[in-house]
């Protein structure tokens, strides 16, 4: 049941914090801070290459973990969406490890996918929400988000349950492969175990998002722009703003906008920029500039430090609770699903069961 909120995308959103601690909480091992993962019959130290595979919201998740693999696992990381996956005769070496993420696990491209790559003898990892699904059943190594059901239509809770699953299991690649220290580890944990609390410090800017979504509302494109891990949640707040407000959105790596989007620049496009402090700020700042001094129109995501730097001028500025970049991704997931959320709330659209969608796609 819905409660109090107005929607079950509204309620799923504010769940977060409690189901990403549960999902934590089934992952990491709060006395001694390390990561500790179900049962399984092989040897992750071992795996030579990952390739993630999945559709949506839950491709999106996987491509904020490439940036974790590869940055503490030092494994090479392949990722392709289902569609595309299952036709391309992708190259499939032994050692591999093959990992599928979906909420529903019954997506019919992600099953078929995951089943060619079994045939291809890669070693099966499934992060799905739902513990009896297709892909949970034909998994070597399943490893559950633990969100609860989702009913909205857009994925929200599914998609961070998702992201903290992602990080335990690349530190956990890591600390098998000798590449990452007890202390690192802890240190690791202990930066995810912040993630709850800075959830909850997002979700308490609802208010400010909500009041600036009519700046959004009236616009025919959106552009999302981010660096590393962001560049995915750039996409993700996109396919977010496009799924429950009908409005044309992209999310595009920051660098590439002078590769061609920004002659798309006037002031009629909002550029929503998500730039939490840290190693790529001054860069996706500079590429804001680009945006600014072709009167795009700016609303900037980051913490103090980075509004206080960059937020004079901007259209809009959204303030996130200041986080170690680990966790940044889980922080920003929240900004952008509630700007989404309050666009289509003063669009009036059908915020739960948005026009030509189901919530679960089983048929190619
Ligand atoms: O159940 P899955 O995670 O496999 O679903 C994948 C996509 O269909 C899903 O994420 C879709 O993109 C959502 N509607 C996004 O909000």
């Amino acid at each position: 049941e819905k409660g109090n909120y107005r929607h079950f995308m509204q309620k799923e959103i504010f769940e977060q914090p409690t189901v990403v601690a549960q999902t934590l909480g089934s992952y990491l091992r709060q006395s001694d801070n390390s990561v500790a993962l179900p049962q399984f019959d092989f040897d992750l130290s071992q795996i030579k290459r990952v390739t993630i595979v999945a559709c949506g919201t839950s491709f999106y998740a996987g491509m904020v973990a490439k940036y974790w693999f590869e940055q503490f696992a030092r494994v090479p990381v392949d990722i392709d969406v289902a569609s595309e996956f299952r036709y391309r005769e992708p190259v499939l070496e032994e050692g591999g490890l093959a990992l599928f993420i979906s909420q529903s696990g019954e997506t019919a491209d992600t099953l078929a996918a995951l089943r060619h790559c079994k045939e291809n003898g890669q070693t099966i990892a499934v992060i799905v929400n739902v513990p009896t699904s297709s892909m949970a059943r034909e998994a070597d190594l399943l490893l559950p988000t633990h969100a609860g059901p989702e009913i909205g239509v857009a994925s929200t809770k599914a998609f961070s349950c998702q992201l903290a699953v992602l990080a335990a299991l690349a530190a956990h690649m890591a600390v098998t492969k000798g590449l990452m220290s007890r202390e690192e580890e802890q240190e690791v944990v202990g930066h995810l175990l912040e993630a709850p609390a800075a959830l909850n410090a997002a979700l308490d800017h609802d208010d400010d998002i909500a009041s600036m979504a009519h700046l959004i509302a009236p616009a025919r494109d959106v552009l999302y722009l981010g660096r590393g891990p962001d560049y995915a949640l750039a996409l993700e707040g996109a396919l977010k703003l496009k799924e429950i407000s009908y409005i044309h959105a992209e999310g595009y790596a920051s660098g590439e906008m002078k590769h061609g989007p920004i002659a798309l620049i006037d002031d009629k496009v909002p550029v929503i920029v998500l730039a939490p402090s840290g190693p790529l700020f001054e860069k996706t700042v500079s590429n804001m500039e680009e945006v600014r001094a072709r009167g795009g129109q700016v609303v900037l995501i980051s913490d103090a430090d980075g509004l206080e730097q960059a937020g004079e001028g901007c259209l809009a500025t959204i303030e996130m609770p200041k986080v170690h970049p680990l966790i940044a991704p889980l922080v920003y997931t929240i900004p952008v699903q509630l700007l989404a959320y309050h666009v289509a709330c003063v669009k009036g659209t059908d915020v739960d069961q948005p026009r030509n969608l189901a919530k679960s796609v089983t048929v190619e």
